[in-house]
């Protein structure tokens, strides 16, 4: 895979299902970090009924295989995964770069405390931690911590 042959492209309805077969097993990879609360099927139902009608859906594809899709709700990265396999080749980074050209200004997340790698990738990427949570927001109950990112407009803008 070369970066030339990656696209990153708005979600297409139709692949509800492979969105959630790739957010399932990424989650399911990452379940030393991330647990598991709800079923595969009650994952497929929120990301069929919510998660691409209601949000801003991206996802990087290769050679027409889905490998990472990325929503975003304003300024709010609110899901980041790429396919186990195709992890640590750039494809996050790729993701987070587009979604840093779209939202300029800034970005927030949140991430459990412990996915200590998720944390590395973030803070790698110019996020700072601003808030530590208890997990009771949450409905997973895992202690979280909302990271921001702030483009060059707005540390110039606070300048003015
Ligand atoms: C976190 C996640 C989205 C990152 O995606 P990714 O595609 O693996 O990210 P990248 O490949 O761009 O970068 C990951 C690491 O691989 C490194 N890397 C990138 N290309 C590489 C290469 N060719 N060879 C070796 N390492 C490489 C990067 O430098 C980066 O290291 P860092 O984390 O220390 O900065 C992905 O690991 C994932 O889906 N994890 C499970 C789900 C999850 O935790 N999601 C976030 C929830 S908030």
């Amino acid at each position: 895979m070369t970066a030339d042959q990656v696209i990153i492209r708005r979600a297409l309805a139709s692949e509800a299902d492979a969105i959630a077969d790739l957010y399932v097993a990424s989650r399911r990879d990452a379940s030393a970090f991330i647990p598991t609360v709800h079923t595969d099927d009650e994952t497929r139902a929120w990301v069929s009924r919510y998660l691409v009608p209601r949000l801003e859906v991206w996802v990087v594809e290769s050679a027409g295989i889905l490998l990472g899709m990325m929503a975003l709700e304003d300024e709010l990265v609110d899901q980041l995964y790429v396919a186990p396999a195709a992890q640590r080749r750039g494809l996050g980074d790729r993701l987070i770069a587009h979604a840093k050209k779209l939202r300029p200004a800034r970005l927030r997340l949140y991430t459990f405390q412990h996915n200590t790698p998720a944390r590395r990738f973030y803070e790698a990427r110019g996020f700072v931690a601003i808030e530590f949570n208890d997990g009771s927001h949450n409905e997973e109950h895992e202690p979280d911590v909302l990271y921001e990112w702030k483009g060059a407009s707005a540390s110039t803008a606070h300048k003015i």
